[in-house]
């Protein structure tokens, strides 16, 4: 059977493979029944044609398909990583499809698609049946609107209409839940088309998703980015303070308003990736949130 760079049989050969085995199956009790073309009345193309149509859909059951939103950006590429290693097959949305500054076999075996996430029309609706789990990585920084857009709407979408395709498991890249003095929240006054974008997020995804969601809630990612055509190494901040604070009791400290947020572990980007794969696939993993801490055992 033809199979990828991460060593999986592509889709297309798994059917293949399939749809022959349904044929010669359906031949076998043409050929047992003395019918030929079957007791139905059909042609014998007609009925291992249908059949096989009917099991295409196995290939999902044999190898998990996994739906990465934005697979192509810092966090996504990881869960895309990560998805491949636990045997999944992998396909990306985001606008731009394959992304050009990044390298590696990996990217062979990731079906880039283009698509936007906020298209009323969904075009990518049909690819989510079958699959079993969705991660969305989908965020960004601009104006309160483009924040709220994005990190809500553009979430709030996918999640919508990969229930309505009866995908079991959905997972999203949120944010910590800073704390604040009297009851303030972050989006009341930082970045709060950001902030309140992730919270009603997860609101919406509580909603759709009462027992295959879960919202991953890191602070600061560290690890390599891609900007441009330049790597930029924030692991050289990031590792060093998360190593400093393991040291300290960070859950309690975190709690403290305003100063607290200096207190949040930093997780590494892998770590994400690695938590939200599994958090998309794994149905052992409970729904809700994943905090800081939670995220920094999958490092
Ligand atoms: N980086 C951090 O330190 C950090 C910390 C906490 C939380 N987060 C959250 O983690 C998530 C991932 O962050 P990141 O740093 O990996 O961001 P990123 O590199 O900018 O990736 C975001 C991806 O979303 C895609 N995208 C944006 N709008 C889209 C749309 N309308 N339709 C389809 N795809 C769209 C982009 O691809 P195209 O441009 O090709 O569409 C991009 O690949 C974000 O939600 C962010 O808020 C990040």
């Amino acid at each position: 059977m033809a199979g990828n760079a991460s060593g999986l049989p592509s889709k297309e050969a798994a059917d293949e493979a399939k749809a022959a085995e349904v044929t010669s199956a359906v031949a076998s009790a043409g050929d047992a029944s003395g019918s030929g073309a079957g007791a139905s009345g059909g042609t014998g193309a007609e009925a291992s044609s249908s059949t096989a149509a009917e099991n295409l859909s196995d290939y999902d059951t044999i190898v998990p398909r996994l739906i990465v939103f934005g697979g192509n950006g810092y966090v996504g590429s990881r869960v895309c990583q990560a998805g491949l290693a636990m045997g999944a097959a992998v396909t990306s949305v985001s606008r731009s499809g394959r992304p050009r500054n990044l390298t590696g076999a990996w990217l062979d075996s990731v079906e880039w698609v283009q698509g936007d996430a906020l298209d009323p029309q969904a075009p990518w609706r049909g690819m989510l049946k079958g699959a079993a789990g969705v991660v969305s990585t989908l965020g960004t920084f601009g104006s309160n609107a483009l924040m709220y857009r994005v990190c809500g709407e553009a979430n709030m979408n996918v999640m919508d209409v990969a229930a309505e395709a009866g995908v079991p498991r959905f997972a999203f890249i949120s944010v910590h839940d800073y704390k604040f003095p009297a009851g303030w929240r972050a989006q009341d006054f930082l970045l709060r088309g950001y902030f309140q974008g992730k919270r009603d997020a997860e609101a919406h995804m509580a909603a759709v998703y009462p027992t295959g969601g879960v919202a991953l809630r890191p602070g600061f990612i560290y690890g390599t980015r891609a900007v441009g055509t330049t790597q930029v190494h924030l692991g050289w901040v990031g590792a060093p303070l998360k190593a400093a604070l393991s040291i300290l009791p960070t859950r309690s400290l975190a709690n403290i308003p305003i100063v607290g947020a200096g207190f949040v572990p930093p997780v590494s980007v892998e770590a994400v990736g690695k938590a939200a794969a599994s958090a998309a696939l794994d149905p052992s993993i409970p729904p809700g949130t994943m905090d800081v801490w939670q995220i920094g055992k999958f490092a």
